[in-house]
């Protein structure tokens, strides 16, 4: 691997909390295949004497002496600031490994796109998103975590962006709320984010205001503050439909959302309101082909990426009008309940197609070894 992608993938890992393993692995490419003087030099230079008080402490306190314990290991020299760094760190922080049932860390996620990336835009060739995020993942509700599949979506967005470009946007289980912000960068026109869960909600907001958004309930942060995003408390069990038919989404999305079999009867519900195509406004141009599937539960691949890149290229062309569409990005994690999502959606007189393989987006995280993208799966929903 070359040295500058070998740099820039360490930063990257680093900044995005990646297990010290993985870290350090990248560590190990850029320096050869152990962690030399001049890496070490690089690591101290660009990742820990910038997250000094600002990191997460235990993480660091844990990166350091992971990564002192590989240099010796290999018998190589250690830079005196590690082990300077690590016996401070010996008697400040005692008690590293109790973490706190909320306790949060700032995680800084890269989209990074090589040159030839089958990105359409330059404005997508990089991105970087902090994140406030609980290092519990259960917490509010698991909403205050970063699920793989809200990586995936946005690897999605940020790959076609002409889909979502200048299209109203609603997301449910919108969680931590990088799917918003990957909207707001590829210019969705608006952006309305929900979660069912107010703690989860508050830290969404507060995300979104540390990326430069604004929340319809605040004054914009700062002059440099230009897009406005909407939060909404809307447990899908409460949606009621004149609620949900005022939003009026072009597009609906969720990452993650299908795995409690209780709430799936009143997620269908959301989706087969917004979906509905005879109170849909019909008011954007046909994206993708009309291979929909039947009515059993059985859901077909989509059809070819490069129809729907071709088509959203030609927006505001004679194309046919498009209804709203609803995309999905999901880990089947039980069998059982993805089949039972799956009759629901039947039930609902919806289509859903298995857009996985077809629109691949453009791996944007290369560096992150824990997000496991071969369990990812996309699916987009539509009214029959
Ligand atoms: C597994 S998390 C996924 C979060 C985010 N989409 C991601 O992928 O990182 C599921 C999200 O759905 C929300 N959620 C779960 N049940 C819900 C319900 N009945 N109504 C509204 N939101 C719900 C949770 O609060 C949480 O934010």
């Amino acid at each position: 691997m070359e040295k500058q992608t070998a740099s820039l993938h360490l930063v990257s890992a680093f900044l995005a909390m990646e297990p010290t393993g993985c870290v350090i692995s990248h560590a190990r490419s850029l320096g050869g295949g152990s962690v030399t003087v001049d890496a070490q030099r690089f690591i101290w230079d660009h990742c820990i004497s910038k997250a000094i008080g600002k990191c997460h402490a235990p993480y660091l306190k844990n990166f350091v002496k992971k990564l002192i314990l590989e240099i010796e290991s290999n018998r190589d020299d250690v830079l005196d600031e590690l082990y300077e760094l690590y016996t401070e760190f010996m008697t400040s922080l005692k008690d590293e490994n109790a973490v706190k049932g909320t306790e949060r860390a700032l995680k800084y996620i890269s989209f990074l796109f090589p040159d030839d990336a089958s990105c359409e835009d330059a404005m997508v060739r990089e991105l970087v998103v902090p994140l406030h995020c609980s290092l519990n993942m259960l917490e509010g509700d698991t909403g205050c975590s970063i699920w793989p599949a809200s990586l995936f979506l946005s690897e999605f967005i940020l790959s076609f962006p002409d889909m979502f470009s200048s299209k109203t946007c609603f997301e449910v289980g919108s969680g931590v709320g990088l799917v918003g912000i990957c909207l707001t960068h590829v210019k969705a026109s608006k952006v309305i984010l929900s979660d069912g869960d107010l703690s989860t909600l508050s830290n969404m907001k507060l995300n979104l205001k540390m990326n430069q958004l604004s929340t319809d309930d605040d004054e914009p942060v700062s002059s440099e503050c230009t897009d406005s995003v909407k939060c909404l408390h809307l447990p899908w069990e409460c949606a009621s439909e004149s609620e949900l038919q005022g939003l009026k989404p072009d597009i609906i999305l969720g990452a993650d959302v299908i795995y409690d079999p209780l709430c799936l009867p009143h997620l269908v519900h959301l989706f087969s309101i917004l979906l509905d195509k005879t109170k849909s406004s019909l008011r954007f141009p046909r994206v993708g082909c009309d291979c929909a599937i039947g009515g059993s539960h059985e859901y077909s691949d989509g059809c070819d990426a490069q129809d729907v890149v071709a088509a959203s290229d030609s927006a505001g062309n004679a194309s046919p009008t498009e209804h709203p569409m609803a995309y999905i990005s999901s880990v089947i994690r039980n069998a059982d309940t993805f089949g039972h999502f799956l009759a629901l959606v039947d039930e609902a007189n919806l289509a859903i197609m298995d857009l996985t393989r077809t629109h691949q987006p453009a791996s944007s995280l290369p560096y992150m070894q824990s997000y496991d993208r071969s369990s990812m799966r996309l699916f987009r929903l539509s009214s029959k």
